[in-house]
């Protein structure tokens, strides 16, 4: 009975298709089993320089794009993260029961920063020297040996290039290296049992589960429920790119091709489908292994048209859908249709709510009353646990 959802978003821009299939779209069915609360996660999208009034219009965009798929803002606490302070403090506490070698192992953050010893590069220096002493020598002596040192000399140099990006370490937010740890104190602060997202949440997830049982054990209590994820049941939760089926769809990806924004309406659904990446097998459904754009393409369908595919959908000639197209302009229609049919009615919806910024306000005012009462009462009881003097 005790039972919790929680998730959140970034306002970081618009929300996409892949926020829709992998999140939003099961937080709509989980409404009407559990207590649900939805986050817009304003202090994570901090971990990366904003403006400031393009943040506060993303945090209202977000919470209209939460109520256009159809979260209900009366059942289901919906509220803007900066709102409730128990965020931040529980982050403190529990940062000091987490080790930074589980923070340094978190892709995400290796994937903003790439990591690694900046006293190489000093010791690179110095092979560098003596590298371009030989090959001076040898070249020369007209030696063949001189072939071989450039080639040397030019992997010295690409590795170079990769000590320069280290520098970016030294540079890197407090904030977003620590970013997990604020993950966990909002899905723990109120007690969440489960917690819906997409598949590239999976690892920040784990992190939360092992900060809650290390928080749990170092002072003997069973306080915090280790919370389970709820992946979205279709193939992979994963949507990528349109462009490159490699990378994932991203609110920061340049290209307003490579994602179809919740935002666009039909004619720029249609166009961006029909420029979508494909390759020059005929079939749609052959091979599907080694080709991430048709897979992927084929995933959204599946996904939206609500078949279950499993991994059969990989296998050669998948019964149920290898007839159904002649080939990939007949396949691309009927997914334009089906993101038709599913987004234009939100984007639509997205609109008319935007244009009520007082609706908006109110909704996240009434959000963060409720989340905060909750996290209120919560912080008190972990501030006990702590030992924390509670007045
Ligand atoms: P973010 O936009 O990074 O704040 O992600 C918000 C939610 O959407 C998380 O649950 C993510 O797992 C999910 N999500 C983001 N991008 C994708 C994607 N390309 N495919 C599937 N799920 C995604
Ligand atoms: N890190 C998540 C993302 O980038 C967003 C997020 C922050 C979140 N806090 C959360 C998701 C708590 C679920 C629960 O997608």
């Amino acid at each position: 009975m005790n039972e919790l959802v929680f998730s959140g978003i970034q306002p970081t821009g618009n929300l996409h298709l892949g926020n829709y299939l992998g999140a939003i779209k099961n937080w709509v069915a989980l409404q009407h089993k559990y207590r649900s609360i939805f986050c817009i996660v304003d202090m994570h999208a901090i971990t990366v320089p904003q403006n400031p009034a393009e943040l506060l219009h993303n945090v209202r965009l977000t919470a209209a794009t939460y109520i256009a798929c159809g979260i209900d803002p009366e059942k289901n606490i919906i509220f803007a993260q900066s709102s409730v302070p128990g965020h931040a403090e529980l982050a403190w506490i529990l940062g000091c029961s987490t080790p930074m070698g589980w923070l340094n192992r978190m892709t995400q953050f290796k994937d903003k920063v790439n990591t690694s010893k900046l006293e190489l590069k000093d010791e690179l220096k110095k092979i560098k020297a003596n590298l371009n002493e030989y090959h001076e020598a040898f070249f020369l002596m007209r030696s063949k040996k001189a072939r071989a040192l450039a080639s040397i000399k030019k992997s010295t140099d690409e590795l170079e290039s990769l000590i320069e990006d280290q520098n970016k370490v030294e540079k890197a937010e407090l904030g977003l290296f620590s970013y997990p740890v604020l993950m966990a104190a909002d899905i723990l602060l109120y007690k969440t049992t489960h917690v819906p997202v997409g598949e590239d949440q999976k690892q920040h997830l784990e992190l939360a589960r092992d900060v809650a049982g290390a928080f749990n054990r170092q002072f003997k209590t069973e306080y915090f429920p280790i919370p389970e994820p709820m992946m979205a049941d279709w193939t992979s939760a994963r949507v990528m790119s349109l462009r490159d089926g490699m990378k994932k769809m991203s609110k920061s990806e340049e290209s307003d091709y490579s994602r179809i924004n919740l935002t666009d309406d039909a004619n720029a659904i249609r166009l961006k489908i029909q420029k979508a990446k494909t390759d020059t097998e005929r079939s749609v459904t052959k091979n599907l292994g080694e080709r991430p754009e048709a897979r992927n393409l084929l995933n959204i369908y599946c996904a939206l048209a609500n078949i279950k595919v499993g991994q059969e959908v990989w296998a050669d000639n998948y019964s149920g859908l290898s007839n159904r197209w002649g080939g990939f302009g007949d396949f691309k229609k009927a997914l334009a249709d089906a993101v038709v049919s599913a987004i234009a009615p939100i984007s639509t919806e997205i609109h008319r709510v935007m244009n009520d910024t007082s609706y908006i306000d109110s909704i996240l005012k009434s959000g963060a009353e409720k989340a905060g009462a909750i996290a209120e009462k919560n912080m008190r009881e972990i501030k006990r646990l702590v030992g924390f003097p509670v007045v």
